[in-house]
């Protein structure tokens, strides 16, 4: 039996409407995430990485092409199926963190389970055991202003992994942190893929891209390399 691809972009294309000219952030770009693969994403800033991250992500969604989830496609699908479908499948992690400043770090990895409508129990359980996976049981009390930048990254990892994703896409998550620190999400990820998580990872980062088992090169809104 095989498995649908995790995620499929189908001549996608994604053009930003401005007012000076319109700007095409991606140009017919297809793409296959297969279950369990470990992807980096890499290229020239403005390429396009982070918009083919959030179309993937359902975050966003393309002016033509289609994508598909888990062979689902997501145009077809009102905004609360889509938004569903995101916190139930695909876990997100942006290079600023974008946790809630006023949670603690507990109460930031509860926040997707109880909007996915986990009971209290099972939403403790999979708290504690998430914030121990990123090594950080002793912060959970803790509010972003008083953790560090690595700190806070593997919050955002814990939150984002709360809905026991089969999907993990990551933009740049070791760009705001120094090269220690970056060592550790590193680690974090290649242990995720271990667990049999699909990964996609955005990088300029080399030490991130030499972990993957594949390099998706762009290029001008393009898929340059890597695409099969
Ligand atoms: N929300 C937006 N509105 C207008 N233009 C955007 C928006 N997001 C991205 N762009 C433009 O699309 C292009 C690709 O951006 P992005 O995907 O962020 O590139 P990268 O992540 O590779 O640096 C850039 O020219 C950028 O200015
Ligand atoms: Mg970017």
């Amino acid at each position: 039996m095989t498995q649908p691809p995790i995620v499929e972009a189908r001549h996608v294309s994604r053009v930003f409407p401005m007012a000076a000219a319109p700007v095409t952030a991606l140009s017919d770009v297809s793409i296959r995430i297969e279950a369990g693969e470990y992807v980096a994403v890499v290229g020239p800033s403005g390429c396009g990485k982070s918009t083919l991250l959030h179309i993937l992500g359902c975050v966003d969604v393309p002016t033509s092409g289609d994508v598909l989830v888990q062979d689902r496609n997501v145009g077809s699908l009102s905004d609360a199926e889509r938004s569903r479908l995101r916190l139930r499948e695909i876990g997100f992690v942006f290079q600023r963190f974008f946790l809630l400043p006023m949670l603690t770090a507990w109460e930031n990895v509860e926040l997707p389970q109880a909007e996915a409508g986990v009971a209290r129990l099972d939403r403790r359980r999979r708290t504690a055991e998430l914030l121990e996976y990123v090594g950080l049981a002793s912060r959970a009390a803790h509010r972003p202003s008083e953790l560090s930048g690595g700190e806070m990254q593997r919050v955002a990892i814990a939150r984002a992994l709360a809905n026991r994703p089969r999907l993990l896409l990551a933009d740049e998550p070791t760009g705001e942190l120094d090269q220690r620190t970056g060592g550790h999400i590193i680690t974090l990820l290649d242990r995720l893929h271990e667990d049999g998580t699909a990964v996609v990872v955005v990088t300029h980062d080399v030490a991130v891209a030499a972990c993957a088992h594949r390099l998706l090169t762009m290029r001008d809104g393009q898929i340059v390399e890597g695409s099969s």
